[in-house]
């Protein structure tokens, strides 16, 4: 980090408390704000609140040069230890809501909203397709950022448009062809998203309820109620990685408090106060091997956020 980012650090508080509608908590300890409970502090950790906030606040964080970074529920993600030197921005009350689109069968929902509260919107206005989110504890734009899914079903692939903030600050709205996204990836990371507009299937209650029900009977196969990621690893193509996992005998190791999950293979759990360094050891020497036993090379579906910002991201559809 440069000096002058440092200082930048030190009189960014006072520029950001000059914002209305922002909460703003400096050194905030990140194991708070992710499901897996490990992570050292964020510098500032800015929910915005009102939506006349972003703007300004986002203007603030380009021309400051500081290192910054949007997050949802935190299910999908792991800081350091270090924690992270930067602005971490979530969207707060003005972004939760969930409303019927202009369009029929469509919803739009804000990105904070938590995807299985726009499940539940839809499912009362008999509207299915979004059933797959029942059980996934994150929010729509967290879950926009990797494509989140379930059940070979993925929210992009129901997503019609979605409002975002560029990097450069302009408003935009990406419709379908806009956006890319694959299997547990898309480039929508790089924005800001602010809403989107999922296109949904009429369908009976009783209908959509049995679909909620099968996934709801796949999440009792998980370590549902642990601290954890959810799935640590992107499953390699024709394979599960829980099953590689499990058939090179992992389930159980344990690095201190961080441990492979008895029930799912692909989880990792945190018995509480674990490190991410320990998460990290542990996913390297699941990953090696794993390597050794199949020749098979995992991929890690997490995000991991080094202290100091995320490097550049490879073309969604790319690798
Ligand atoms: N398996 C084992 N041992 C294990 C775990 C799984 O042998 O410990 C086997 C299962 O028997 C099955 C295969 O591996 O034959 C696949 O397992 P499962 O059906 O549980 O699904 P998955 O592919 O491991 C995917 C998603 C989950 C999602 C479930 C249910 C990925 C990486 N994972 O898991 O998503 O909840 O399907 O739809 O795509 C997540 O993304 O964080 C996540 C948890």
């Amino acid at each position: 980090m440069r000096m002058d980012q440092k200082q930048d650090l030190e009189t960014l508080g006072i520029a950001l408390a000059a914002i209305p509608g922002l909460a703003i908590r400096e050194r905030e300890p990140l194991s708070a704000h992710t499901s897996m409970g490990a992570g050292g502090p964020a510098r500032y950790f800015v929910e915005v609140d009102r939506r006349d906030a972003l703007d300004p606040l986002l203007e603030l964080l380009r021309s400051a040069g500081v290192p910054w970074m949007a997050l949802g529920g935190g299910s999908n993600t792991l800081f350091s230890d270090e924690g992270f030197e930067g602005v971490i921005v979530r969207p707060g009350r003005d972004f939760r809501g969930i409303r019927e689109g202009d369009e029929p069968h469509t919803i739009v929902a804000g990105a904070g909203a938590n995807l299985s509260a726009v499940m539940n919107f839809a499912k009362r206005r008999g509207l299915g397709g979004v059933e797959f989110g029942v059980g996934i504890p994150g929010t729509l734009g967290g879950a926009l950022a990797g494509n989140a899914g379930a059940g070979g079903q993925d929210i992009c692939s129901i997503t019609e448009s979605v409002g975002v903030l560029t990097p450069e600050g302009e408003r935009v709205v990406r419709g379908r062809g806009e956006f890319k996204y694959a299997y547990r990836k898309s480039d929508l990371k790089r924005d800001f998203i602010l809403e989107a507009t999922l296109r949904l299937c009429p369908d009976a209650p009783e209908a959509i309820q049995a679909r909620i029900d099968g996934h709801l009977g796949k999440r009792k196969e998980q370590p549902v109620g642990h601290r954890s990621a959810g799935c640590m690893f992107k499953n390699p193509p024709g394979s599960a990685a829980g099953r590689l996992i499990d058939q090179t005998g992992l389930k159980g190791l344990r690095i201190n408090q961080i441990w492979v999950s008895d029930k799912h293979a692909n989880f990792m759990i945190n018995d509480g106060g674990g490190s991410v360094a320990d998460i990290l050891a542990l996913m390297n020497r699941v990953r090696d091997e794993v390597r050794a036993a199949t020749g098979v090379e995992l991929e890690t579906e997490v995000r991991v956020v080094p202290p100091a910002g995320l490097p550049p991201e490879p073309d969604a559809q790319g690798e």
